[in-house]
């Protein structure tokens, strides 16, 4: 059965560029069904806003349902808000009491400069892909499935880390804003299939070190995996530590130093 939340206040930041200064801005909602998503909430506030002559608050949204990554709202200091799990996509205001005041902030990470009230660039998480997250061996058609056996565990792990969707989190809830969770899933995601091998120590190298030149160390907190709508576990860190560990040894690189 569906409830109304009778008033709720939003305080939200603004901001107009990326070198502007920002500011918290408070806007009241009225009558708010509780079956209304978090992003339908704010879609309401916009009309609201249209109508009266105002400019809309500028936020990130694709699917919505948990799967572009996307969305990315940090809500109540909380990266995705408070539902584990979940995307801001997939929240609903059944989350809130009426006369709760909610604050919505971008993601704060200096590797994602905001580009306008709630949204950030995230550019950076697309130059570590680019450093080695695909598989270059040319695969002519599609092989039977059963040409190359894959250990269940190992599928398991593999499509456990290939979950990532992306969005974000992972960096904004690090006190060091690290993307350790982030790149780990998507080296995981290949590394760990037989299909992965061939590239698997030059790829461990080059995205971590692309990784490292955009964000912080990590100083293993967990607040990542905390934050995760995913809930990517934080062992793919370690795969990734471990791959990135032996690729000095495999690439050889010290050698041609030499
Ligand atoms: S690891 Fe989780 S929090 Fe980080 S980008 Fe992927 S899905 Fe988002
Ligand atoms: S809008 Fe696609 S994951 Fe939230």
């Amino acid at each position: 059965m569906s409830n109304t939340l009778t008033y709720i206040t939003l305080k939200i930041w603004r901001q107009a560029g990326p070198d502007s200064p920002g500011q918290f801005e408070h806007h009241v909602i009225d009558e708010i069904s509780d079956e209304a998503s978090f992003l339908e909430m704010l879609d309401i506030l916009n009309e609201q806003l249209i109508e009266s002559g105002q400019e809309a608050i500028v936020f990130d949204h694709d699917c919505r349902e948990g799967i572009c990554g996307t969305c990315s709202l940090m809500i109540d200091g909380q990266a995705h808000g408070p539902q584990k799990g979940t995307a801001s996509c997939q929240l609903h205001m059944r989350s809130f009491r009426s006369g709760d005041v909610i604050t919505i902030e971008p993601w704060r990470a200096s590797a994602f400069p905001i580009v306008k009230d709630l949204m950030v660039d995230r550019a950076p998480f697309d130059r570590i892909v680019e450093a080695g997250g695909y598989i270059t061996a040319p695969t002519g058609g599609a092989p039977d499935a059963n040409l190359i056996p894959v250990p269940k565990p190992v599928a398991d792990a593999s499509m456990d880390a290939a979950a990532c969707i992306g969005c974000g989190a992972c960096v904004a809830a690090c006190p060091n804003g690290a993307a350790n969770l982030f790149t780990g899933a998507k080296l995981a995601h290949l590394n760990l299939l037989p299909q992965g091998q061939s590239e698997r120590y030059k790829r461990a190298e080059a995205m971590v070190d692309t990784m490292d030149e955009h964000f912080g160390s990590c100083t293993n907190h967990g607040e990542c995996e905390a934050a995760c709508p995913k809930e990517i576990s934080i062992d793919v860190i370690a795969v990734m530590n471990s791959d990135y560990l032996a690729s000095k040894f495999k690439n050889r690189k010290s050698l041609s130093r030499t």
